[in-house]
């Protein structure tokens, strides 16, 4: 486990190459997110620590998500990549064990689903909770309308998600939270004196004395056709609202113009976290997402005043989120919150999607990489030399043109030919650079005697960098730090 090297995209911050080796396992550090397989970095984490855990893993819908990320070029692929029910349960249940393990005794979790695996989870949790401490199976409707769009399906269409609550034994926290009335309600209350507005209601059990002290307030009517005798019941008497029950349909889906979307697949409303967490935390407690995407827990977490954790096994999540906490909050990754990279071998890079891999290689040569995933011919990445941070001073945008950068190329093959070294080298001259940094797995002989043959023409040069290369400069930055 290490901490990152690099700060993400900030407004006024240079990727610095700053590491500094994580402390003793089973440290509670809050404010911290994981990158890496939640698996892995749970064991950071010591036994009955955290008072909250939400989590909305991917789920068993074995759908190809193709969703367009950030602006219209960039399309992303995810895969569900459970086959089968069975198949998805083996996966979460030790990642499950785990979470009961960091859970406080007196702790909360929330398991957010849907159908594709909503009743085997049932099961697994009762297993691991015990039956007993099953609390709710909170029913969120995810949609405004009711799925208006598959109204010729030949079956109901699915408009709701199942979020299992559990707790870990009778003690706990529970701030019961109540709904607004909605119209139909307030019409109701009909009838005012000057006391207020009031509506006539049924009187179905009562005891005498309850009876007789309304009476004596000429609360009471008796019409011979009612059933019941009925009492006058104030407005102004009412709780502040109706309980709220396991049905959340008070909850809208994310308005796709509102402030709060990232434009993350599966990114959940800030209100509905907002409120398992006002409801199951109070102020201080230590919040902990272990599937956490682009960051809504922990958003949600920061503007309650809680302490959070996040962890998500994709390193583009894990930049979306230092994003989000900068571009909510303007907090800083290194000073205000930390991010911690799990240590990847070859061949977990060589598992990597391709756009995940492209992101790790720019982020482990101290580069940014390019936000759109294609359209920017041949070019994923920008490494901006130190030098930058003078022009920084003199009050020129990291960002705007007149910075220099060098162009990354990332491929994630084995051998990186002669042909890729050509088409960096017209990429490079396209940007009007001088020089470009090339990551691969390896080069074959022609790629760098290619390479050798531009550095001695002195025009365009390229480095090339392996994955071993990149691997090796994190480990010795360790060691340094260490
Ligand atoms: C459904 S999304 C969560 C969305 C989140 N609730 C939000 O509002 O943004 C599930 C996330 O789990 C992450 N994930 C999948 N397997 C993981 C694992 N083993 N460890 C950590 N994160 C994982 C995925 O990268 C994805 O970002």
């Amino acid at each position: 486990m290490r901490k990152r090297t690099h700060p993400p995209v900030q407004p006024g911050k240079l990727p610095v190459i700053a590491r500094t080796p994580a402390g003793p396992k089973h440290q509670l550090k809050p404010q911290t997110i994981y990158c890496g397989d939640n698996l892995v970095m749970l064991k950071e984490i010591p036994s009955e620590s955290i008072d909250l855990i939400y989590i909305d893993p991917p789920f068993n819908s074995n759908r190809n998500y193709e969703v367009f990320w950030g602006d219209t070029q960039e399309k992303r692929a995810f895969n569900d990549r459970f086959g089968d029910a069975k198949a998805y349960i083996d996966y979460m249940r030790p990642r499950v064990g785990e979470l009961y393990r960091v859970l406080k005794k007196t702790g909360s979790f929330y398991y957010h689903c849907d159908w594709h695996a909503s009743h085997y989870v049932k099961i697994m949790l009762d297993e691991l909770f015990g039956f007993n401490n099953f609390q709710d199976e909170i029913v969120w409707k995810r949609t405004a309308n009711s799925g208006s769009s598959k109204a010729n399906a030949k079956k109901f269409p699915i408009n709701t998600d199942s979020i299992f609550y559990y707790v870990k034994s009778t003690s706990f926290t529970f701030n019961a939270e109540r709904k607004k009335y909605g119209p139909e309600y307030l019409r109701r209350f009909k009838y005012s004196d000057k006391y207020g507005n009031y509506r006539w209601q049924a009187l179905k059990t009562f005891s005498k004395e309850t009876y007789n002290r309304l009476d004596k307030e000429g609360k009471v009517r008796k019409s011979p056709s009612a059933k019941y005798p009925e009492f006058k019941q104030y407005f102004h008497e009412l709780k502040g609202g109706i309980p709220i029950d396991n049905l959340w349909d008070d909850i809208s889906p994310i308005n796709p113009m509102a402030k709060e979307i990232i434009g993350y697949p599966t990114q959940k409303p800030l209100s509905l976290l907002e409120r398992i967490i006002n409801v199951s935390s109070n102020p201080g407690n230590i919040i902990l997402d272990a599937f956490c995407g682009c960051g809504t827990t922990i958003a949600a977490a920061e503007k309650l005043n809680r302490r959070w954790i996040g962890i998500d096994i994709s390193p583009t999540a894990c930049n979306v989120m230092s994003q989000r906490m900068w571009d909510f909050f303007k907090l800083t990754e290194g000073r205000d919150f930390h991010i911690e990279d799990q240590f990847r071998s070859t061949d977990e890079l060589r598992q990597l999607p391709h756009f995940e891999f492209q992101n790790w290689a720019c982020i482990a040569l101290g580069g940014i990489p390019n936000k759109r995933k294609s359209g920017d011919f041949g070019i994923d990445g920008k490494l901006y030399p130190i030098e930058t941070s003078k022009k920084k001073k003199e009050g020129l945008g990291l960002f705007g043109d007149i910075d220099i950068y060098y162009p990354i190329q990332v491929k994630q093959v084995d051998k990186a030919g002669r042909p890729d070294i050509d088409n960096f080298e017209t990429a490079i001259r396209r940007d009007k650079r001088r020089k470009g940094y090339f990551v691969a797995f390896d080069f074959s002989k022609e790629a760098i005697t290619e390479i050798r043959r531009l550095d001695k023409e002195g025009d365009i040069e390229i480095i090339p960098v392996t994955v071993g290369q990149l691997l090796q400069m994190e480990t010795q930055v360790l060691q340094k730090a260490g």
